[in-house]
């Protein structure tokens, strides 16, 4: 029997990269999966991990930006598969706004990017928590970034994302502060924070999507940082934020010992 037999997982962002490896771990481990994204693609991604793994994953076109869309996703999961047991906080938008963008411009992506990596994951989550709770509890995992975490190596940890930094270190707020105040839901809430990982968003960075051979070299995989966000749910620990370093071992930490009893 697969470890997550009988959950339901909702993923945003899954048509792709991280957000589709998470959808294809929590299905090869037992889960339903209702996986959405804005892109119409993510019907025949679905389509392919459910002919794949043989479980029920749904495909729907859908912003997490957008208040009624997260309305949308929320309501229909729990009407269409009777409820929701974990929540994956993926989706993300990426961009450079140096500190001496334009006024407009630096307004623009403020939008562009709180939107999406924040206010989305506030709207998603604020509406998850009374549906986990039906449940008798539950996992929140937000997709957070190394940034967040103590610089590993000279060059780690950018200067000059400041607005995407800012959107991952607030992500922080709500994984600490929804950790401590719904450990007596028994929902469990870390984010995951990893560095460089083969995906389209890293891939845009660079001409032709071509990852440069010394990057190609060490860049991690979205599988393999989707098997630590399967351990960190099995695991049972509660306010964490999980590191995954290029270079090092992608594998969970030892728990300190308070985040074991917030997780009870
Ligand atoms: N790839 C990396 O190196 C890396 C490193 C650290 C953190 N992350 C984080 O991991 C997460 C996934 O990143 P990725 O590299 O797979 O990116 P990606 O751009 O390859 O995939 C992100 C997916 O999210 C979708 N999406 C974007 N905005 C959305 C919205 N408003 N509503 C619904 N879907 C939306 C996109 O269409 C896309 O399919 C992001 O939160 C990102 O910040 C990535």
């Amino acid at each position: 029997m697969a470890r997550l037999d009988g959950k339901v997982a909702i993923v945003s962002g899954a048509a792709q990269g991280l957000g589709e490896a998470y959808a294809r771990a929590l299905a090869e481990n037992g889960a339903s999966v209702v996986a959405f994204d804005v892109q119409a693609s993510i019907a025949e991604v679905a389509a392919s991990i459910a002919a794949d793994t043989g479980q029920r994953v749904e495909g729907v076109v859908a912003d997490v930006s957008l208040k009624e869309d997260c309305q949308r996703i929320v309501n229909d999961t729990v009407a269409n598969f009777g409820g929701f047991d974990i929540l994956i906080n993926n989706a993300g938008t990426w961009k450079e706004t140096p500190v001496d963008s334009s006024w407009e411009q630096t307004v623009a992506d403020w939008d562009f990017i709180m939107d999406t990596n924040l206010k989305g994951v506030l709207m998603l989550s604020r509406l998850a928590v009374p549906k986990l709770r039906e449940r008798g509890g539950g996992d929140i995992v937000n997709i957070s970034t190394y940034y967040v975490l103590p610089a590993r190596s000279n060059g780690t940890n950018q200067a000059h994302t400041d607005l995407y930094n800012a959107s991952k270190w607030a992500l922080n707020g709500f994984t600490d502060a929804w950790a401590k105040s719904l450990a007596k839901d028994n929902i469990r809430v870390n984010g995951q924070c990893m560095g460089a990982t083969d995906t389209p968003m890293l891939r845009g960075l660079f001409d032709d999507n071509q990852l440069p051979p010394d990057m190609a070299a060490v860049v991690m995989q979205p599988a393999d940082i989707a098997q630590q966000m399967i351990d960190l749910i099995n695991d049972g620990r509660s306010g964490e934020n999980i590191g995954a370093w290029v270079g090092y071992p992608i594998e969970l930490p030892p728990t300190p010992a308070a985040h074991r009893l917030v997780s009870g």
